[in-house]
């Protein structure tokens, strides 16, 4: 597919982006939602009723993350070549909280549901890189209030982060690639959706496996995201004269 070098880029991006870097997607058969039930660590409600077990369950996937041998993969890495070769924009928004895109060196970055590194005071608000444990008695470095702290991310039932820019980002984009998500949860699942009412883009899976969304998609590379992100990316830039 011949795309214009001034076009514009946007890719999604999901759990799977990350499972050959080592970390679990949520509903592969060894998935993370077949360990433990959203309801319990994933909601408002949740952390309200067990604000303990809730920051348990972060704290365990904050250290996990933080394991030497977790690291960015060749699909993370030719995202982040892409951004860096393409002529036109290129916007990368990911629906996963790890730090893979940014230690791979993505740069034009939405984390739609957070950030596992940061933490947020429910009272002022304040927003903090959080590489450690999480506790409900951990005082808020802005104001000082304890019991208020809670992992920047977004749990079911609340609204995902940036979303008003990343509408107006599909509407005009040239190119949507969706990578390594099922597409099954919503506002992502239905951002190829908007590409196609827009009239406008070309839309790409590049997954292990059909999506929900599939047939939503004009193009679809099935495989790793190891082998059908590099070969993919590779194959964008070599038509732009850029590899
Ligand atoms: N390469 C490419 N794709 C892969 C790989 C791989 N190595 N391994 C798994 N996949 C695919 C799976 O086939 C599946 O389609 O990645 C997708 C992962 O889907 P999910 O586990 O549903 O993860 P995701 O789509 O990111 O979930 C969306 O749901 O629970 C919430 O907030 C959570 O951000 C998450 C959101």
């Amino acid at each position: 597919m011949k795309l214009n070098p001034e076009g514009k880029i946007v890719i999604l991006t999901g759990a799977g982006v990350s499972r050959e870097s080592g970390l679990n997607t949520f509903r592969d058969a060894d998935g993370i939602w077949a360990q433990v039930r959203i309801e319990d660590v994933a909601t408002p409600e949740a952390f309200a009723r067990d604000p303990e077990g809730v920051q348990a369950f972060y704290n365990a996937r904050r250290q996990g993350l933080r394991a030497a041998e977790i690291q960015p993969n060749a699909a993370h890495l030719a995202l982040a070549e892409l951004e860096s070769d393409w002529p036109g924009e290129v916007l990368l928004v990911t629906q996963n909280i790890d730090d893979l895109h940014e230690r791979a060196g993505s740069r034009n970055l939405i984390h739609m549901h957070g950030e596992l590194f940061k933490a947020r005071c429910e009272d002022c608000g304040s927003i903090h890189e959080w590489r450690g444990d999480l506790e409900v008695t951990s005082p808020c470095p802005a104001c000082g209030d304890s019991g208020n702290l809670r992992p920047h991310v977004v749990w079911f039932g609340e609204m995902p982060f940036e979303m008003d820019r990343i509408a107006a980002e599909l509407e005009s984009c040239d190119l949507f690639l969706s990578v390594g998500t099922s597409g099954s949860v919503y506002p992502a699942a239905g951002f190829v959706q908007e590409v196609r009412m827009a009239g406008r883009g070309h839309t790409v899976e590049l997954n292990l496996e059909p999506s929900e969304g599939r047939d939503l998609f004009h193009e679809h590379h099935h495989g790793p995201a190891s082998e059908v992100v590099p070969d993919y990316v590779h194959s964008l830039l070599e038509g732009v004269g850029r590899r």
